[in-house]
């Protein structure tokens, strides 16, 4: 897909059909994350964990009932905040790898949030000791087509000096 195609056609999706994601397209999608720029590799490389075995995702709560969710999990950061920055580099390269791969995605924090706090799915999907989930993308065939924007138009505020 052209890449303003795909920019304009992220769309957050919290309906997903129950059609399971191909192993090429997730491989695709784990790819594009090592693609993402990181502050402090050497220290602050996240891990990921692909969901997508029924019952490890009935454990994760705010997941959308998404086929597959790929959580990112970072070691300590020794500069603040430099973990959730990578996170949220790593799960928007992703999300818009798996928009132009035609899938529904959303970014998500709940469900890492709720995480943070179970120890026994910590364990189940064998989060590395000493990393924390910080961010996570759940993916899959989406039940709505994308309404695609027609053009780009700014949101954000802008201060131009
Ligand atoms: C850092 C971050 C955390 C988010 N966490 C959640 C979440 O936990 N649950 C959820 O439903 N959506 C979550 N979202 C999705 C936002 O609600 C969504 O991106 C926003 O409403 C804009 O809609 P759009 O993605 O369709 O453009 C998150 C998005 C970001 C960037």
């Amino acid at each position: 897909m052209e890449f303003e195609k795909v920019l304009l056609s992220r769309k957050s999706c919290r309906k997903f059909t129950d059609k399971p994601v191909e192993e090429e397209k997730l491989e695709k999608v784990v790819v594009s994350a090592s693609l993402a720029p990181l502050g402090l590799p050497k220290m602050c490389t996240p891990v990921l964990t692909v969901v997508t075995d029924k019952d490890a995702l009935a454990g994760l709560k705010g997941i959308y009932d998404a086929p597959a969710v790929i959580i990112v999990s970072c070691p300590p950061s020794p500069a603040p905040g430099i973990g959730d920055q990578n996170a949220g580099c790593v799960v928007e390269m992703m999300s818009l790898m798996a928009t132009s791969l035609g899938l529904g995605n959303i970014y998500l924090y709940g469900v890492t949030a709720n995480l943070q706090k179970d120890e026994e799915m910590l364990k189940k999907l064998a989060i590395p000791e000493g990393y924390t989930p910080l961010a996570a993308l759940a993916l899959g065939y989406g039940e709505e087509d994308v309404d695609i924007c027609k053009e780009f138009v700014g949101k954000l505020s802008v201060t131009k000096i």
